[in-house]
């Protein structure tokens, strides 16, 4: 019998905070039967992508959507498509026209990137919040935001920034991707009948006591909607004209996309760690190997 050796990265137990290399997560290799049988096929990855969504899946404990890692069980994951989750969300949830203000969180990243460059193009005023000054800067001068702060740096508070950069007109879309004190400052500013669309809230997903938002009443008395959603809620439909639209503005240079690439399988553990700490710059992926 052949045998070829894999590597794979391997829960080890669940984390409290955040999943450190070692103790949560390892690096294991593993020897598997690579004689294929009729009609099989043995593929090799050559990258792989790193997705906020996988730290739920490490909780111990079953996940509202999902199926939940188990102590020495290899790391597997789905395919979470950041574009097709910022195109799907903003479009058919949002339904943002010209002239209106959105504010984002989580700006700079995978899904927060794309949701500004479309809200650019269907005529928004765009908002960006991000945690370091690089970020900010790539905001305002490459993605051309209209004004980006950096939330770890605020003069006095995240709320007195973010109402001083709405200005008078305020916002009217909120595009949510981290929860906490961000959320509880975008629905002090928001305007009446604003919609806050809830992608995630990575604020809390390594906290043990998650932020309790205390002005959620005023939901109601601004008359908001809160959308939220899993990106496999979107039709074939919107997936189709997702794939056609996008990526001709990538081609034509029309949307840039910005990717942060770790080299090496065995430095997924940290990578992942990163991701979570906000170290990234863009969409984190890992390359394991060469074409
Ligand atoms: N609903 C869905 O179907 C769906 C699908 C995909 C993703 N999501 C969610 O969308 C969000 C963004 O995902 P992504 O893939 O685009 O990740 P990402 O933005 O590329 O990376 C995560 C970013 O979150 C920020 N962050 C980390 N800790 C934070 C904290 N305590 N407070 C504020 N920001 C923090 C960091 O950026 P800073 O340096 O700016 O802090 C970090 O770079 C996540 O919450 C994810 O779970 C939801």
């Amino acid at each position: 019998m052949v045998k070829a050796n894999n590597r794979a990265i391997v829960f080890l137990k669940p984390p409290t905070e955040f999943p450190l290399p070692g103790k949560h997560l390892g690096i294991e290799s593993q020897e598997v039967d690579d004689k294929l049988k009729e009609n099989e096929v043995l593929t090799r990855n050559l990258a792989l992508s790193l997705d906020p969504y996988l730290r739920g899946r490490m909780s111990g404990q079953k996940a509202d959507y999902l199926t939940w890692f188990k102590p020495g069980q290899t790391i597997d994951s789905y395919v979470v498509g950041e574009g097709f989750t910022a195109y799907g969300s903003l479009l058919e949830l949002g339904q943002p026209k010209a002239g209106e203000t959105i504010f984002i969180s989580a700006a700079s990243g995978a899904v927060g990137q794309l949701v500004g460059q479309i809200a650019r193009r269907f005529g928004l005023r765009v908002i960006g919040s991000a945690g370091s000054d690089d970020k900010v800067q790539y905001l305002l001068n490459e993605l051309k935001f209209d004004a980006a702060f950096n939330y770890k740096k605020v003069n006095k508070s995240i709320l007195e920034t973010l109402r001083e950069l709405a200005g008078p007109k305020g916002f009217d879309i909120y595009y949510d991707n981290v929860g906490g004190e961000t959320l509880e400052a975008a629905i002090e500013v928001i305007n009446k009948h604003g919609r806050i669309i809830a992608c995630g809230h990575i604020s809390d997903y390594n906290s043990t006591q998650p932020y309790a938002v205390k002005n959620l009443y005023k939901i109601i008395v601004k008359s908001l909607k809160v959308l939220g959603f899993m990106v496999y809620d979107f039709s074939t439909e919107v997936r189709v004209r997702f794939e056609k639209e996008v990526t001709q503005w990538l081609l034509n240079g029309e949307i840039i996309y910005k990717e942060h690439v770790t080299v090496g399988l065995e430095n997924t553990p940290e990578a992942f760690l990163g991701l979570l700490q906000g170290k990234n710059f863009g969409k984190a992926v890992v390359k394991i190997a060469d074409l």
